[in-house]
């Protein structure tokens, strides 16, 4: 084929010819009432029964075959009288064929999806869907594929549901599993005062937990004096904060929250309990998963290990002492202050921060996300208010966002975008051997 138009079904309707509906209507009537033998000379019952069973397919153009290769755009328009119409390979279109890192994503109707997941590098990208439909198992499958090319990955796990990536559904090790780390907050993740730094400490204590600004000031000098004294430690600054001289309101402030954050027990003077930040650059740089697991956290811990992380990141990551991240961020509101977003969209992003957020709320992602999503992976949502949410991005028209999506089956999604090649494809994701934790629990097993 050297010259062709790439058009993808949207929607399958009747035909609605002029009279049909008519004389369906006339059959179903006197269907009972009249009696006597149907008289057909030149048996057009069979062709007109034919014409009533006619459907349409509603098509978008994607692009246009030229030499034999598919391109984007397409300025032309063939005849619609003497075109074939052929079913055209997905495996042709949209997979990244010779790709250094092919990873295969599932089944689309006719073949398989091989991406390249080079195609994540550098990108914001947004997995959204109704309740249990498998997004987090496609972030799971989106995320050892990463490792197993050597990229860094942080994981934001609220639910705790990505602690056995690393193991099989028999619950043996994966070749994969010394490349993932599981830390929970107050356990295997504990920090100090000083590798938190007054920044990230009084942000939390602004943001999280409604420090008053001119509370926030006495605070800083508190913390500036202990650190220049070299006795920035947990009782020290306790005691600090107690005896400082200010007005009574605002060391009430201070302190309330101060003993709020001491509650979460992330903090620690003890070196060997502290989390080593240099063996996690190291570990990244090697190519490595760091789970945080969420499950159970208070929003309050949530909100300050995430900020923590995220100054950190940046503070690696504009040194150079960090090639880059690819951040999994599952509902992300939870967690991620207003000012971040537009932060991780832009500044973040240059550093090497590349996001994937997930979320079966398509609205509590902020619209700019969706405008300057590079891949959007779409699961199937039915709520008409989700569905305009969603309609923001910028990748595909509203109308076949809404056609296709209000219809996929579970564990099917619609992929927009470069990984392919901006042609939409509806995929099938492939089931994975590792304990994807996914499910909700119930109580009748049956
Ligand atoms: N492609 C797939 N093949 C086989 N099983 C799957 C697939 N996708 C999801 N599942 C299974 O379906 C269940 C729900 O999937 P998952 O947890 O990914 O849904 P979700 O969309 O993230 O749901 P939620 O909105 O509640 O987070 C899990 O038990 C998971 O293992
Ligand atoms: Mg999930």
């Amino acid at each position: 084929m050297k010259k062709g138009l790439i058009v993808q079904v949207i929607d399958i309707q009747f035909a609605n010819l002029p009279g049909i509906l008519e004389d369906i209507l006339r059959d179903v009537m006197t269907e009972d009432t009249i009696q006597g033998c149907d008289y057909d000379p030149f048996n057009i019952s069979s062709q007109i029964a034919v014409l009533k069973d006619t459907k349409i397919l509603i098509c978008k153009i994607r692009g246009a075959i030229e030499d034999g290769k598919a391109k984007t755009e397409t300025s032309w328009l063939p005849s619609r009288t003497n075109s074939r119409i052929v079913p055209y390979s997905i495996e042709k279109l949209a997979s990244t064929r010779n790709g250094k890192r092919p990873v295969t994503l599932g089944r689309t109707r006719s073949d398989h999806l091989t991406v390249d997941v080079k195609m994540l590098d550098g990108k914001l990208n947004i997995i959204t869907g109704k309740k249990g439909v498998g997004k987090s198992h496609l972030s799971k499958l989106l995320i050892l594929s990463l490792i197993q090319n050597g990229a860094p990955c942080l994981v934001i796990d609220v639910n705790g549901e990505y602690v056995n990536i690393g193991r099989t559904k028999n619950d043996e090790p994966t070749a994969y599993a010394d490349k993932i780390t599981v830390l929970k907050p107050g356990q295997s993740l504990k920090f100090g005062l000083s590798g938190v730094g007054l920044k990230t400490f009084l942000n939390t204590m602004i943001y999280a937990l409604d420090l008053p600004r001119t509370s926030s000031k006495v605070f800083s000098r508190i913390w500036n004096e202990l650190e220049r004294s070299g006795n920035l430690k947990l009782d020290s600054l306790n005691d600090a904060i107690r005896r400082f001289s200010c007005h009574e309101s605002v060391r009430e402030a201070i302190y309330s929250r101060f003993n709020t954050l001491m509650d979460l027990e992330l903090f620690t003077d003890d070196i060997s309990e502290r989390f080593d930040f240099s063996l996690f650059e190291k570990k990244m740089n090697e190519g490595h998963a760091f789970i945080i697991n969420m499950k159970d956290e208070h929003a309050i811990s949530r909100r300050l290990v995430v900020e923590l992380f995220i100054s950190k990141l940046t503070e690696q990551l504009s040194e150079m002492r960090l090639k880059a991240v690819f951040l999994f961020a599952e509902e992300a509101h939870f967690y991620l202050r207003e000012t971040y977003w537009e932060d991780i969209i832009t500044r973040m992003r240059h550093l090497g921060v590349f996001t994937t957020f997930i979320t079966n709320q398509p609205d509590t992602v902020q619209e700019s996300v969706y405008r300057q999503a590079d891949n959007i992976f779409m699961f199937n949502i039915t709520n008409e208010h989700d569905l305009d949410a969603i309609s923001k991005v910028a990748k595909i028209d509203a109308e076949s966002l809404r056609s296709i999506v209000k219809d996929l089956p579970a564990h099917n999604c619609l992929i927009v975008g470069d990984i392919v090649r901006d042609f939409p494809i509806v995929v099938n994701v492939k089931p994975l051997d590792i304990q994807t934790m996914g499910q909700t629990r119930h109580f009748f097993q049956d």
